[in-house]
């Protein structure tokens, strides 16, 4: 564990291409696990998975997929960061669950209950889509209508459900590539795969998608290349 500072951490953190051979702590990925799960989610669905690589043959089988590009060649381990918005009913009756524990400790009834039909009836709402998008079109159609009023959430569409749960796993995927820093490591995050290959080597569920291939180490210099490069400020941060 490092002492630095979160500025030191943001500025040390780079995306590393060639790793150590041997120095490494798998502890460290389990400690930051630990703390991607405390990431901001959408309505805490948390409808994400986390699969660690460890094993010589699976690792190698992920390098492959992973197009054999250098920032996976050499890990030590990769994390993989799946979405699972198959798994909406049981997350929004986990979280319902949380809300009744709550109100009952709590006594805090009103919020309680309005928390409650947020998680028996919204949700059900937003994440019960066909695979034909039927029942988006509809839902599109009603907000549109509606949005012509008053203000309305217009990503109601099993498309729009994609970029929320994509959305979150980044979230999660950036609070493991900082505390990876913070435990004195490093990462790569990779989008450059085979997803159908991933798919099948994680035997994941068809409706399941790999976020993003997360591949860790310890830095060896000539795994950062060159210095880091931004757009200036000036040109991405607006005031209105
Ligand atoms: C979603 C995402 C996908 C990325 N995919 C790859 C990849 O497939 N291969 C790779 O070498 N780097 C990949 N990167 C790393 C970026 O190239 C890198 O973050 C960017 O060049 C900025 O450099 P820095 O991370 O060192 O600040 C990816 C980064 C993100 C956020």
């Amino acid at each position: 564990m490092s002492n630095l500072s979160f500025s030191e951490i943001v500025h040390t953190r780079r995306s590393v291409r060639v790793y150590h051979p041997t120095d490494y702590d798998p502890a460290a990925v389990t400690k930051s696990l630990e703390l991607a799960v405390l990431a901001p989610n959408s309505s805490n669905m948390q409808l994400w998975e986390f699969y660690r690589i460890s094993s010589a043959e699976i690792k190698s089988q992920v390098a492959e997929a992973c197009l054999s590009q250098n920032a996976a060649k050499t890990a030590q381990e990769f994390v993989v960061i799946v979405v699972r918005p198959d798994l909406w009913k049981s997350r929004a009756q986990a979280n319902a669950q949380h809300v009744q524990n709550d109100v009952k400790s709590n006594k805090k009834n009103f919020t309680g209950m309005s928390r409650l039909q947020y998680y028996q009836k919204i949700m059900p709402l937003l994440y019960n889509n066909d695979g034909l998008g039927i029942r988006g079109l509809f839902k599109k159609i009603y907000v549109t209508l509606k949005g012509i009023s008053n203000p309305i959430v217009r990503e109601v569409t099993g498309a729009d459900i994609r970029v929320v749960v994509h959305k979150s796993a980044a979230l999660a995927a950036q609070t493991f590539m900082l505390s990876m820093v913070a435990e004195g490591h490093d990462t790569c995050p990779m989008e450059g795969f085979d997803s159908k290959r991933m798919n099948k080597i994680l035997n994941l569920p068809c409706k399941a998608e790999v976020n993003m291939i997360i591949s860790c180490g310890k830095r060896l210099p000539e795994g950062v290349y060159g210095e880091r490069f931004r757009i200036p400020l000036e040109e991405v941060i607006f005031q209105r």
